[in-house]
């Protein structure tokens, strides 16, 4: 982990500053971890990834899609394919667009707080700092080996967003793609993305319509996403904290996607 790094992580609830050690666990597990003595933190770094929260620390219907992701993550990039597919929306057409819209310039610390397997990769700039969240090791997993093989490179974080381990205006771009509609806490995860914004920074969230869920639904392994939803799909444009600037709407693709974005203010 670089310092520059190790210079923005904090503890994701009590925002605690975090150094890096070798030890072991209580439970026995030996390696490397982020630590705060003063709080009494540990964290372990897995496979490269620090690990803030573990299986029986996660809630609600967070709970519930990690297993889903988890069982899923090696099929995800096939299935997501199938599922644009079935919807008549190109992959590839769909990353660079949004990729695009993300206004990402040179130098800038991009943050996406639900990575996945790391589709968005090959279509991010370079010279950029990239740093990726996720609920799901077994998504994670497959971004590690994905990143190895398109030599790209991101941080990863085992972590949900709506209790983000960075500090405060830490991000030239934050942005959410897919996933939210299902968050346990949809409002907290925006507040969090903001909170880790700088001023002046883009913040982009998207995801797909209830009309896609409902086209969706009876799809083998897609179905899974959908299967006993427990909400009927609003896009959260009543959950962007008030005061941010440029808020705009859009919905995409014939509808099929809801697409948000807003600017932190100076
Ligand atoms: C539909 S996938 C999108 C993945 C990726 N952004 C993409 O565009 O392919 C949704 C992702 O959100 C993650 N996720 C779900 N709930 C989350 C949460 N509360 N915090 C962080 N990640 C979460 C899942 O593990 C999954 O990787």
């Amino acid at each position: 982990m670089s310092p520059k790094t190790l210079q923005i992580l904090c503890s994701p609830l009590e925002r605690a500053p975090l150094e890096l050690a070798n030890g072991a666990s209580a439970a026995g597990e030996a390696g490397q971890f982020l630590v705060n003595r003063e709080h009494g933190l540990k964290y372990p770094i897995r496979d490269g990834i620090p690990v803030f929260v573990e299986p029986h620390e996660i809630t609600g219907i967070n709970s519930r899609f990690r297993g889903i992701y988890d069982s899923w993550a090696p099929f995800y990039d096939l299935l997501s394919r199938v599922g644009l597919y079935i919807l008549g929306v190109s992959e590839v057409k769909l990353r660079r667009e949004f990729v695009g819209s993300l206004g990402i310039r040179a130098g800038d610390r991009v943050l996406a707080t639900s990575i996945g397997t790391g589709s968005d990769l090959p279509f991010l700039p370079r010279h950029c700092d990239y740093y990726g969240l996720d609920l799901s090791a077994g998504m994670l997993r497959i971004c590690l080996k994905k990143m190895r093989k398109l030599g790209a490179s991101a941080e990863l974080f085992l972590g949900q967003a709506e209790h983000l381990p960075f500090l405060d205006e830490s991000f030239d771009v934050v942005y959410q793609m897919g996933g939210i509609n299902f968050f346990s806490d949809q409002a907290k995860a925006i507040h969090e993305m903001v909170r880790v914004a700088r001023r002046g920074s883009k913040i982009v969230i998207m995801d797909e319509t209830e009309k896609v869920a409902r086209r969706l639904e009876h799809i083998p392994g897609i179905k899974a996403w959908f299967r006993h939803q427990h909400r009927p799909i609003v896009p959260p444009t009543r959950l962007i904290p008030h005061g941010m600037e440029q808020v705009a709407y859009r919905e995409l693709y014939d509808g099929q996607a809801w697409y948000v974005s807003f600017r932190k203010p100076r």
